[in-house]
């Protein structure tokens, strides 16, 4: 068998008394599409953040690619958009993507990045302006630019249709369906189910700390005897724990 891309292993964190994760424990395979679902405050940033060692967990291990999530050279081959993406305001568009890719060792190249742009509907003036005078949706679109241009082999994206328009998200789910076509791997947070069903052969449901639904965004359907995916996780949030 593989080494998972990613590995939960027991996982738990607390804020002060307020227990966040228990005991949290799934592999995310190579090449897979796997989302995160959850309702707000189910704590699945939390368990992005203890992945990229933003913060300490209490108890259990995260290994990337094999390697502790604690080694730095652990998260050498992700690409990461976080839940609120704000890049310095001062930054123009273009500074703001020469700056990632020069982090990256890589170099800037005009018509990739053009046509990065093209890919997500952002018009190419845009890397001219300061990223202040940007809107919300074209804040986002700058920072899945900077993830696409990466070329890295896992994707960790919190919510990254967030803000997005329906031409948009139709934009990205076809470069999300593009760096899994070359091999790599997803992992992203939803509250879109419809994008979930869409996108990722696997799925997790993470409520109140608690995987309580791992396996395929249909079998969810079936499993509770619902049509449609809100319905099915509506019921299984509300069902008693491995009810
Ligand atoms: N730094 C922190 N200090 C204290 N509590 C925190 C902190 N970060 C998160 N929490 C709490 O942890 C819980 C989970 O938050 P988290 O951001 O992981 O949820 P989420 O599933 O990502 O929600 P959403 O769908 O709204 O993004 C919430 O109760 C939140 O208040
Ligand atoms: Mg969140």
């Amino acid at each position: 068998m593989s080494t998972p891309v990613i590995r939960f292993d027991k996982v738990s964190k607390s804020f002060a008394r307020t227990r966040v994760l228990r005991d949290v424990g799934f592999d995310v395979e190579p090449g897979q599409a796997f989302g995160l679902a959850g309702v707000n405050g189910a704590g699945k940033t939390t368990l992005i953040k203890c992945m990229l060692d933003f913060c300490a967990v209490d108890h259990g291990n995260i290994e990337l690619f094999g390697v502790s999530h604690r080694e730095p050279r652990s998260r050498a081959r992700l690409a990461f958009l976080p839940e609120r993406f704000l890049p310095p305001y001062y930054l123009t568009g273009r500074d703001f993507l020469s700056f990632m890719l020069a982090l990256q060792g890589q170099a800037y190249r005009a018509d990739e990045v053009g046509a990065m742009l093209d890919a997500l509907d952002l018009e190419s003036d845009a890397l001219a302006r300061p990223v202040r005078a940007y809107s919300k949706g074209m804040t986002q679109k700058l920072g899945l630019a900077a993830c696409f241009l990466s070329g890295r082999d896992l994707f960790v994206l919190d919510e990254p249709m967030s803000g997005l328009d329906p031409k948009a998200r139709a934009c990205v789910k076809g470069l999300l369906a593009g760096v899994l076509q070359r091999g790599a791997t997803l992992f992203f947070t939803s509250h879109a189910l419809s994008d979930v069903e869409e996108v990722c052969d696997r799925m997790v449901i993470l409520h109140q700390g608690v995987p309580y639904y791992a396996g395929a965004p249909r079998a969810l359907c079936h499993h509770y005897g619902e049509e449609s995916m809100e319905r099915a996780f509506l019921r299984c949030i509300e069902a008693p724990l491995n009810g």
